[in-house]
């Protein structure tokens, strides 16, 4: 479908101004907070701000508000994201301040990473010995990748995305990657992780998995890996993916399977002890999603307080009609 040419005359004079075109040559590495393109341009805040509405209004930049934070992003598709590549494929980026601005990203990049890292290792022990109790997390892994089949997929949504690690995995095979999380720290750290493995096309959003900012029927694959047993409301979380997928689409369910170690929730803040096969049937039915028989990963033998994990697989069906809410 084609544009009306007033639309495109206003993005033309928002991108046809000196910093108006550094900050997008600069969201084309992934988005950016404000406080970060302030770093990396070295102009005042309310005059960037200034230029970044300008640029929202026109469509080549979308707001993403995350806390007290407000990130920056590149449309990833329709008219704006085929004009800014047209665009950017004419420019000579080794030239004027681009190399300059490019260089200045890279350590604001590291000063970001860095920043994450302490996070992290405020929380790496914890994580470190949950690790400890179940099978090996890369042969589950390479088991989801397996159950989701080759691909290529057109986009893959994960939800509870913690450190984007379900993004690394699926980055090669989907055209678009785009994680949510609640929490900033976490979608920081995943940002640092993410640009270190050069997943440079992973999207990340702060919302809640119950309620997200996602179009209807959009994602052909959607993943919800070790997040359910943090939720009371969890069935909300499969009526979520259900919405977001596309018909015939599959929603991937990682968690623990049901167990009895109640210190679980003392220690590391669950608050169901696994999740029950019937709970996760009743949910997807709900959702009108159809369930596979989920396939189990039995603790290493050796250990007394072991944990097994589960993958459960569902699929949209083809036929299905959306409810209007
Ligand atoms: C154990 S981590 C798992 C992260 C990631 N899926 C993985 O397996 O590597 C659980 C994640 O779920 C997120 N989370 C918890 N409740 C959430 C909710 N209602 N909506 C979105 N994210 C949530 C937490 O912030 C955390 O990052």
């Amino acid at each position: 479908m084609k544009t009306n040419p007033g639309i495109i005359v206003d993005a033309l004079r928002a991108a046809g101004e000196p910093t108006r075109l550094r900050i997008l040559a600069l969201l084309r590495h992934g988005e950016l907070a404000v406080g970060e393109l302030v770093a990396v341009l070295g102009q005042s805040q309310p005059r960037l701000s200034h230029h970044l509405k300008t640029l929202t209004a026109a469509g080549l930049t979308e707001r993403l508000p995350e806390g007290a934070w407000v990130f920056y992003r590149l449309p990833a598709k329709g008219w704006p994201n085929t004009l800014l590549e047209g665009l950017f494929d004419q420019i000579d980026l080794s030239q004027c301040d681009f190399p300059a601005d490019s260089a200045r990203l890279d350590s604001v990049r590291e000063a970001r990473r860095s920043a994450a890292d302490d996070f992290f290792s405020s929380i790496a022990q914890d994580w470190d010995r949950l690790r400890s109790m179940h099978y090996p997390e890369d042969l589950i892994e390479a088991a989801i990748l397996k159950i989701a089949g080759p691909g290529p997929f057109q986009r893959v949504v994960d939800l509870g995305t913690g450190t984007g690690r379900m993004l690394a995995l699926f980055g090669d095979r989907a055209k678009d990657v785009e994680g949510l999380d609640l929490s900033h720290q976490m979608l920081q750290l995943a940002r640092a992780k993410l640009a270190e493995s050069g997943i440079g096309h992973a999207r990340l959003r702060q919302g809640d998995a119950t309620a997200t900012p996602f179009e209807s029927s959009s994602a052909d694959v959607v993943i919800v890996h070790q997040v359910l047993h943090y939720l009371e409301d969890a069935d909300r979380v499969l009526a979520e993916a259900s919405r977001i997928l596309v018909p015939g689409g599959q929603l991937i369910i990682v968690d623990f399977a049901q167990h009895d170690h109640e210190f679980m929730r003392e220690d590391f803040g669950h608050r169901r002890l696994g999740i029950r096969d019937d709970n996760m049937k009743s949910w997807a039915d709900r959702a009108g999603l159809i369930l596979d028989s989920p396939v189990r990963f039995e603790p290493p033998k050796q250990l007394e307080k072991g944990i097994a994990v589960q993958i459960w697989p569902a699929t949209k069906p083809s036929d299905h009609k959306e409810v209007a809410a």
